[in-house]
């Protein structure tokens, strides 16, 4: 049922300060009496001790479940401290990359279906590792397989372009990342800020639904464009890819994810009045580097689309004009979750300016259940 919405995946855009509240019902725990504030995950919590003691953590997914990993890959390395690489499931299996029984092999799968990732949780059983599934199906393939795990619990998804499933996936993992770090004394400030940051998070994913007229009027001017790249590092790489991804999937339009630290190695020569370029430059380590680049694209007359935090437009674009894209500021590792929205609805808006199947894009399925 889509009730006041056209499309699905307009719906599930707009349903995600719900879907949040969703996912972390029940999970987020403030006040109480030695400690303050933690988290719990009822599905790891007697595996938290193997998962600490792991010399590795590898999360394995395809599509928008691996862009999210990537999204929760700095916060997950720096609250355990343990190494963390994240993989695309077909790759690993091309490769038969080394799995170790001191692994933590963790597969993302909204469905928990999909081929590609359930052949190599086959294959990291097989090698011994510790499999932790995070899905959105209960009773799917990977949860039954997996040896515990994390329902995100964000509602049925039903649009093929996976929307709110990969919020709700994102602050699962911030939320997994919380609880492996939960018996380090010296992250316990920074712990409880992104704990006070989660419990915000909805009502701040209801303010950036508010640019959904703006991204139409953006829709309305790329309408006829070729391609447009997107520029993300830090945190917000994984904006980049799943924002390209978003637009290339559903609008039918080229566009690519590029790590601004690349640059320099090879996309900077597509650069020139003509061709629309978005760059997330929100408030993070990351920040000066975003301005260096936006310089430097100026000068190479980019067209740029910049997304930065509410207040930063007159700074953010130094040595040029560009469109700006104000949204609100949250803890750092949790702007991705904000940041992805805008880019939701400008592929939605992209989509049904040019007349294309929103919902079911062509050649795609929901689940891809084979490889
Ligand atoms: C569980 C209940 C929830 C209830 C809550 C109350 C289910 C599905 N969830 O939620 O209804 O309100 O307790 O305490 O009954 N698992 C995997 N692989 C996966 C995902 C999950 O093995 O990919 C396992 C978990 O280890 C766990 C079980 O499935 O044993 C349920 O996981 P989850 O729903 O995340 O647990 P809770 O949040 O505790
Ligand atoms: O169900 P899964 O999360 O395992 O699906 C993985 C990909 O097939 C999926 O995310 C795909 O990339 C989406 N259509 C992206 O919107």
């Amino acid at each position: 049922n889509k009730g006041k919405y056209e499309h699905y995946m307009q719906k599930e855009i707009h349903e995600q300060p719900e879907s949040l509240t969703t996912t972390m019902r029940g999970r987020l725990i403030r006040g109480g009496s030695c400690k303050s504030k933690s988290v719990l995950l009822g599905g790891i919590k007697d595996h938290l001790k193997t998962i600490r003691r792991s010399r590795r953590i590898v999360f394995i997914g395809c599509g928008t479940s691996y862009n999210a990993a990537l999204a929760a890959r700095p916060i997950l390395e720096e609250l355990s401290g343990i190494p963390v690489s994240v993989e695309i499931a077909s790759d690993l299996l091309d490769r038969q990359g080394p799995i170790y029984r001191e692994d933590t092999a963790i597969f993302v799968s909204q469905s928990g279906e999909t081929a590609d990732t359930l052949q190599a949780l086959e294959y990291a059983l097989e090698n011994g590792a510790l499999c932790v599934g995070i899905t959105n199906t209960v009773g799917s393939a990977i949860a039954r397989h997996t040896h515990c795990g994390v329902h995100i619990n964000a509602g049925c998804e039903i649009g093929v372009a996976s929307t709110k499933a990969y919020t709700s996936q994102i602050v699962v993992m911030a939320m997994l990342a919380l609880a492996i770090g939960d018996d380090t004394l010296s992250s316990q400030a920074r712990r409880e800020a992104i704990i006070d940051g989660l419990f915000d998070l909805p009502s701040k994913v209801k303010d950036v639904l508010k640019l959904d007229q703006e991204m139409k009027n953006l829709a309305q001017l790329l309408i006829a464009e070729q391609s447009l790249l997107v520029f993300g590092r830090g945190y917000n790489y994984a904006t980049a890819l799943e924002g390209a991804l978003k637009v290339k999937e559903v609008a039918l339009m080229h566009s690519e994810g590029i790590l601004a630290g690349e640059m320099k190695h090879g996309p900077l020569a597509l650069v020139d009045e003509t061709l629309p370029i978005v760059v997330v430059a929100t408030r993070d380590a990351c920040f000066s580097k975003q301005q260096s680049v936006i310089q430097q694209l100026h000068a190479r007359k980019g067209r740029l689309i910049v997304m930065c935090t509410k207040g930063d437009a007159s700074s953010v674009c130094v040595g040029g004009s560009c469109r700006v894209i104000e949204v609100p500021q949250v803890e750092d590792c949790l702007q991705p979750v904000i940041n992805i929205v805008p880019l939701q609805l400008l592929a939605y808006h992209l989509t049904v300016l040019r007349g294309y199947n929103v919902d079911q894009p062509r050649n795609l399925a929901k689940s891809v259940t084979t490889q």
